[in-house]
């Protein structure tokens, strides 16, 4: 626990007392202690969530300028310490506690935590639901919060897609495995943190538009997602079959994909049942990895439809031996090797072949993975998952990823006694006994998008022309 003037504010990523070298470690970061919070929040102990909540607020970058540059107003540090300074004046004892933000200026490859921000919000509405203290998110300073982070997100750019585009490393994968561009786990928590968000803005003149934006945002990149990142058998076989360098608007492949971009492994992988969101879009690039975290959270948040919600569920089942193994849950599958390990990861020791990020397999993911079956109505599936991982994680003292293709290792430079390990885990049990609980992280899908969704789908060149009755009308 980290405690800041005597009060408790957050925990540290991790406590290893076998390890020396302690890195960043020592550090509350906002990704890992999203688990913690809902633990605490669960055990009814909201107010070192409210703390929390109010304390990374006031980091919120406002005028930090690092390295002749200043990150985005509204940027939320991926971690913070509490450090002791020396005050000025006769008293030499005296001494004050300050907070000490890192937006990535001192971060291993001074990588932007685009996620931090997102899951800020997240828990800010789970704390809403869970305490049913509703006065935290309609302060003043927590709405201008809300509204930096929602501004920041939601500017406009030089990009064509209505996913949020973010460099390589900005979530929970904070180093360079090639998802810069348009990675999944950012769009969900980004679709996630929207419908979050409308929830929480208190209606009031000035934010009109940004409630405008956001409404179009949301439609925009729920229909991008559900229709261009999904992938199943039947569509793999379309792409394999796929025409490319069609000029028009009518385009079937509109990324001008290359069909040899279909590799074997994939063609091999793929069952006959279940489907998944890719990770990742670009102009003729899919990247056919399988994200844990973009797929989990796409279902929690509502950005797949139920139907691809079942379907991913489907999969993991299907691909058991691949994705939960002997301890839940890989990152991703499958690893890059090789020459392409080489290129992408710019040869990372840290992330070789079935390591860490490159397919390693993470215990944290477990609680996320629970809340999705839970909102799926199949918590059966995460119940075998926390019995995998009660196997060993205790007696492995709580490591923060374990390697190779089955899991079996505990990581090459795993800390041990890992804060988000712990937590996942307690989480997902606390879940698992009672699953109304989910109710503070799970979002239904808003009618209101599902039929402007269909509506969209009915203008589609490749589908049958629908019903259109939509209420409003979106700009997409
Ligand atoms: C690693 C992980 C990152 C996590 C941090 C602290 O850098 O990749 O997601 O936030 O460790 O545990």
């Amino acid at each position: 626990m980290v405690y800041y003037c005597g009060s408790p504010i957050g925990t540290i990523a991790a406590n290893d007392p076998t390890s020396s070298s302690v890195l960043n470690y020592d550090q509350v970061f906002i990704r890992d202690f999203i688990p913690s919070g809902i633990a605490f929040l669960l055990k009814g102990e909201y107010d070192i969530v409210r703390n929390f909540l109010l304390h990374t607020l006031q980091l919120q970058s406002w005028e930090k300028t690092m390295d002749c540059h200043s990150p985005g107003q509204g940027l939320m540090p991926a971690s913070f310490k509490v450090r002791t300074v020396r005050l000025d004046g006769d008293d030499d004892s005296a001494t004050e506690e300050v907070l000490d933000p890192d937006f990535g200026e001192a971060a291993i490859g001074r990588v932007a935590p685009v996620d931090s921000g997102l899951w800020w919000i997240i828990l800010l509405r789970a704390y809403g639901k869970c305490s049913g203290d509703l006065s935290l998110q309609e302060r003043i300073d927590v709405q201008t919060g809300i509204k930096m982070i929602l501004r920041l997100c939601l500017a406009d750019g030089f990009d064509m897609f209505p996913t949020l585009l973010v460099t390589d490393g900005s979530c929970m994968i904070d180093r360079r495995m090639g998802i810069h561009g348009h990675p999944l786990e950012i769009q969900a928590l980004f679709y996630s943190a929207l419908l979050c968000a409308r929830e929480m803005l208190a209606p009031e003149d000035g934010s009109a538009d940004l409630i405008r934006a956001l409404n179009n945002r949301l439609v925009a990149l729920s229909f991008h997602i559900r229709e261009y990142y999904w992938i199943d058998l039947r569509k793999l076989n379309e792409i394999y079959r796929y025409k490319t360098e069609e000029y028009s608007y009518d385009a079937v492949n509109k990324f001008n994909i290359y069909p040899d971009q279909v590799s074997p492994w994939l063609v091999e992988w793929m069952p006959n049942q279940g489907g998944y969101l890719i990770g990742n879009l670009q102009p003729a690039h899919m990247d056919f990895r399988f994200f844990s975290l973009g797929n989990i959270w796409s279902i929690v948040s509502g950005l797949a439809t139920r139907d691809q919600s079942n379907a991913i569920l489907d999969f993991i089942e299907a691909k058991w031996s691949d994705l939960i193994a002997d301890m839940p849950l890989k990152i991703c599958y499958p690893a890059l090797e090789g020459q392409e390990w080489q290129i992408i990861t710019g040869s990372d020791p840290k992330n070789t072949p079935w390591s860490y990020h490159n397919a390693g397999s993470w215990p944290t993911l477990l609680w996320q993975l629970t809340a999705a079956c839970i909102k799926m109505n199949r918590p059966e599936i995460a119940a075998r998952a926390v019995e995998i991982a009660e196997k060993r994680l205790s007696r492995d003292k709580w490591p923060e990823y374990y390697d190779t293709k089955k899991a079996r290792f505990i990581g090459k430079q795993a800390h041990l006694f890992q804060t988000w390990s712990i937590a996942g885990y307690l989480v997902a049990k606390l879940l698992l006994a009672d699953p109304s609980a989910a109710r503070m992280l799970v979002i239904d899908e808003d009618p209101e998008l599902v039929s402007a969704f269909s509506c969209m789908i009915g203008t589609n060149p490749r589908r049958k022309r629908g019903q259109t009755n939509l209420k409003k009308t979106f700009m997409v």
